[in-house]
């Protein structure tokens, strides 16, 4: 953990710029979306970004962007939509860095806990999210396209109001 933060001081966080969506949108369909559809493409990546309920942030150095996240907020429940580490930077403790941004602002927001589905054939991801801290909670069959199984997995960060999180 020592060595991450260091190898990874380089690389600083702010909130994500309309001139980082390209950039972001590229990472998504290469790292995230690879073999489907390509969804979060530059316009819908500026959309999200756009949106009030949503926080972008990037992780990027003098090269240019190297990591970026997208959450958005529900009433209670705060929903991690993308996170991705350019390849040549990832273990060096940048999504940890992202995450933790997020979840600082998850809970200075309110929220319950924060959610997000993972494919299935993402075994680096998902032990990633439950080191920090994160459960399955589902297996979702097909989620993606019909084609791949998403992981719902969940990060409890107070008692919900009405218990929603408990049952799902
Ligand atoms: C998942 C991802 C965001 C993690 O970011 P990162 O900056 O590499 O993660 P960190 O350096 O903060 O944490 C590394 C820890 O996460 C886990 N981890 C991350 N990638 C892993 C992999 N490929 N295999 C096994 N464990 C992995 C390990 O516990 C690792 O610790 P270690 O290196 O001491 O073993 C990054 O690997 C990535 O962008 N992957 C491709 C896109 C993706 O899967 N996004 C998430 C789903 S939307």
């Amino acid at each position: 953990m020592q060595n991450r933060r260091v190898v990874s001081s380089a690389v600083t966080l702010r909130p994500a710029r309309a001139a980082d969506a390209r950039q972001m949108a590229a990472m998504s369909r290469d790292l995230i979306e690879a073999g489907l559809p390509w969804r979060y493409h530059t316009v819908h990546m500026l959309r999200l970004m756009a949106d009030d309920e949503t926080i972008a942030l990037v992780a990027h150095d003098h090269a240019g962007v190297q990591g970026f996240a997208v959450m958005q907020f529900g009433d209670e429940r705060a929903h991690l939509v993308l996170l991705g580490v350019r390849p040549q930077q990832q273990r060096r403790g940048i999504g940890h860095r992202m995450v933790e941004w997020l979840l600082k602002s998850a809970r200075i927001a309110g929220m319950a806990s924060i959610q997000l589905e993972l494919r299935a054939d993402n075994p680096g991801a998902h032990r990633f999210y439950l080191g920090l801290g994160f459960a399955d909670v589902q297996l979702l069959p097909g989620y993606y396209d019909g084609l791949i199984a998403a992981r719902r997995m969940r990060l409890l960060l107070r008692e919900p109001a009405g218990g929603a999180d408990a049952t799902g």
